[in-house]
């Protein structure tokens, strides 16, 4: 059985101010719920505050994003090492705001996450179609070159702390979910790629999460999947009673 992960991205939202409140609000809300692994990935300047109020808890901290380069002249970059040295556990590489907006190509991802992995962070990759592409009957063939280039020259063993997340991009802050089924479908894929990477041992350990719209209301159908190991959840994470009945699906 793999444990799932309910995580927040919190994108460019919340001010330190905005994130503590958030946890002092949240932690009460989840404190007697081990059940799950949860995540926050808040912006970079509030990562301190994070941390510092999840202090004597289980609960994660990621990045939403960082560059593989160790350190040096990089404007507006932030580095593996500088996330750890925060008290980071987890970042999100290859998400599809940073694909869209910024520039990320499936070979920026890999080669971010071989640093990641290095650093002893857990990734979270992104990966999911566009419209276009799933209406063309694209979707498994985008996702499998998505999860092969970003895989790449990682072995099983590094990958294990590796995590995914299926996040169809026409689902993303459009109010539209993929079905369960849909989902499920897309994670055998990922994982069966993942399999041909890293071994069907690391692959079948690897948590796949979901992304795109998880809500109070269409999170326990989502969870039920036994193929869903967890949420990555934009929107409905920035409120603590919403965030946390998710977190109760
Ligand atoms: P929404 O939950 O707002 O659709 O965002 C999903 C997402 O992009 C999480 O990374």
């Amino acid at each position: 059985m793999r444990r799932k992960l309910i995580a927040a991205n919190w994108k460019m939202c919340k001010t330190p101010d905005l994130a503590r409140e958030f946890v002092a609000a949240f932690l009460p809300l989840v404190k007697d719920h081990p059940r799950d692994d949860i995540a926050l990935c808040p912006s970079y300047v509030c990562l301190p505050a994070v941390v510092e109020a999840l202090r004597d808890t289980q609960i994660g901290v990621g990045g939403q994003n960082m560059f593989w380069e160790k350190e040096g002249a990089y404007t507006g970059e932030i580095s593996a090492a500088m996330l750890r040295a925060v008290g980071c556990s987890h970042v999100i590489i290859g998400h599809s705001e940073r694909r869209q907006y910024f520039g990320e190509t499936d070979d920026t991802v890999n080669r971010k996450l071989k640093v990641a992995l290095a650093a002893g962070l857990q990734p979270i990759v992104c990966v999911g179609e566009v419209l276009e592409e799933r209406e063309a009957g694209l979707t498994e063939q985008v996702l499998e070159r998505q999860c092969n280039i970003a895989f790449s020259e990682i072995s099983g063993v590094e990958a294990v702390p590796l995590i995914v997340a299926y996040e169809p991009v026409w689902a993303i802050g459009t109010g539209k979910t993929a079905t369960p089924q849909m989902a499920a479908d897309a994670h055998e894929v990922i994982r069966a790629q993942a399999a041909k990477a890293f071994g069907e041992e690391t692959a079948q350990a690897m948590r796949i999460l979901y992304g795109g719209s998880v809500k109070p209301e269409n999170a326990n159908a989502l969870m039920s999947k036994m193929e869903i190991d967890g949420a990555l959840v934009g929107g409905a994470s920035l409120d603590p009673k919403s965030f946390s009945a998710i977190v109760h699906y």
